[in-house]
This record gives structure tokens, sequence and C-alpha cells, in this order.
């Protein structure tokens, strides 16, 4: 495991969501982040569940000091659709959860300039686990503002691997393919972590049990089982990926590719093409998954151990 390090300061931008939720645990019980609070956006469920569920999370975590602020209802240019099958009607698979202890006040994409433009250029990371279309919006009318993030690392799009909407379309990417088409155009400081790897961080059944030894773990055990819902092996965790990246990047491999997003009308809106002409991104393309289970294992169960 790598040293402690000054924890980075960090926005987390969300659709809970159960691997949201695994990922914004990890994040709060890692002790490698300043968490200065959630952006939430339209994905696996409503602007208002998934407003709701980034409340009673941290409500459940005793975290309400963090703010939550309320992003985009709907993709740039395209109707919003639901994929409630997956996350459940509520988005969280029927977990329970405490009542929200705060409110959202204010809206995501002015509070994101706020917090961009009175903090040193470069201080602040953005963790992006959604759709894109916050940080669209941020980058299409506040482009002065944007150059100002750190990191931008992203989970979204499939490179060599096949689909999970479509047969070559991720879900992030798919639901607003002209805000993920303007982010990556945008020339930031930005990491995809696509469908290559986060489908090779998985998690099995038995390793649930170990997490339970610190209330993150606890709840993030609670989450897994309703994430595997019966009869599956293994379950990937993507949205945690991005922040084990930001953690420890060196369980992951970047190739520097130039991507395209499809913004066709066709079923393959949204995937990712490599296209001569499109921007150079970092990519990360293969992990460690084992060690990227471990790391996620330690940094949920750092605060029961360090109590100890
Ligand atoms: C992405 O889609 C959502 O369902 C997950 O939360 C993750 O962000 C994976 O394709
Ligand atoms: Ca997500």
């Amino acid at each position: 495991m790598s040293a402690p390090t000054t924890p980075r300061r960090v926005i987390i931008d969300t659709d809970p969501g159960l691997d949201d939720a695994v990922a914004i645990l990890y994040a709060l019980a890692c002790g490698q982040f300043e968490v200065l609070g959630l952006t939430t956006v339209a994905g696996n469920i409503g602007i208002e569940a998934s407003t709701s569920n980034s409340l009673r999370l941290l409500a459940a975590m005793a975290r309400s000091d963090v703010p939550v602020r309320r992003g985009a209802a709907q993709p740039l240019c395209r109707a919003g659709e639901e994929l409630i099958s997956i996350h459940g009607e509520d988005g969280m698979g029927g977990l329970a959860l405490p009542a929200p202890q705060a409110e959202a006040r204010g809206e995501a994409v002015g509070w994101l300039v706020e917090q961009l433009q009175s903090a040193p250029a470069g201080s602040v990371d953005i963790l992006a686990l959604g759709p894109l279309t916050n940080i669209a919006l941020l980058v299409r009318d506040h482009p002065a503002v944007a150059a100002r993030i750190g990191r931008l690392i992203v989970m979204g799009g499939a490179v060599d691997e096949p689909g999970n909407i479509g047969a070559r379309s991720e879900y992030n990417f798919a639901t607003d393919p002209e805000a993920a088409q303007i982010v990556l155009e945008a020339r930031l400081d930005l990491t995809l972590i696509p469908l290559d790897v986060t489908r090779r961080v998985r998690v099995l059944p038995a390793q649930i049990a170990s997490l339970r030894s610190s209330p993150a773990g606890d709840l993030c055990a609670e989450i897994l089982a309703l994430y595997f819902g019966s009869g599956r092996a293994s379950r990937p965790l993507h949205d945690p990926c991005v922040m084990l990246f930001a953690v420890e990047p060196g369980l992951f491999s970047l190739d520097t590719l130039r991507l395209a997003v499809d913004v066709s009308d066709g079923p393959e809106a949204g995937a990712l093409v490599r296209h001569a002409d499109g921007p150079p991104i970092k990519v990360a393309m293969r992990v460690d998954g084992p060690g990227a289970i471990e790391a996620l294992r330690h940094g949920l169960n750092r605060a029961q151990r360090s109590s100890c």
C-alpha cells in the first residue's frame, strides 16, 4: 500500500447508484481525500432520487457536513432514461438508509464555479461517476474556470471491451454522448476509467464479509449484497475504480489514445471510437484487479484500524 499523503481536495459528481455508493463510502473512509462536496446528476436514477440518495448516504456515515448540490436533471440534448432494472426503483436496490440530515442547497454548476474559483488553480480534483452533463455544462459555459480543475477522473466508455448498454457503448457515455464529447475535447488533465478496467475489478461473494470491520465497511457490505442480487459469481466495481486510481495509480496502466465519441442517433450513441483526429486521452487499459479489491478493503477499514 502507498504511504499516507496529504488528502487531495475532491468533488464527487455522482448518480447513486450502488457502485457510486461504494465509491463514496471509500472516499469518505480512506483518509486520502478531503471531500468538498457531492454534485448530483440524473443517471442511474432521476435527479431527485440521485440527490436524496447522496444525502441519505452522508447521513448514514454521520457526514452531513459534506454539502450536496443538485445538478442536471436531463442530458444536454437527449431524453433521459432511468436504468431502474439494474439499481432498483430507488437507485439503491431498496437499501435502508436514514433520512437526510441536510438539504441540497443551490445548484451544481454554479457551486462548482465557486469552488474552483476560490481555490488555487489545480488544487481541486473532480471524480466523475455518472453521465458527464454537469461537467460538460461547466466546460461549455465556464471554460476558464474548468481549466482550474486539477485532475478529472472519469468512469465511462469502453475501448476494446464490449459495451454494457449497447454492443460498444457504456452507460454513462450513452446517457449523454454530447456531454462526453465536450469533456473529452476540453483538453483538461483527464484520465478515463473505462469498462476495459472496471470489469476486471470484481468482488466475490466470499469477500463481502471481510469488509465488515468499520461503519463504512458494514454499509459497503450491505450495498454489495444488494448489488449481487442472487446467483451471480462476481460483480464489477465500476465507480470505485475512479477513487482507487486516484489513491493507488500504480494498480492501473495507462495508454494515451486518440478517441472520439459517437454522437449519432444510432444504437451505439456514446460509444468510443479510435480516431486519428481525436484528442489524446489518458486511458486506464489494464489493472491489478485483486490488488484493487485489497486496496478497497484497506481503505474502507482504515477508520477502524486506526482507532484500535
Ligand atoms: C456506470 O453506469 C452506472 O450504472 C454505474 O454507476 C457506473 O457509473 C457503469 O457503466
Ligand atoms: Ca455511476
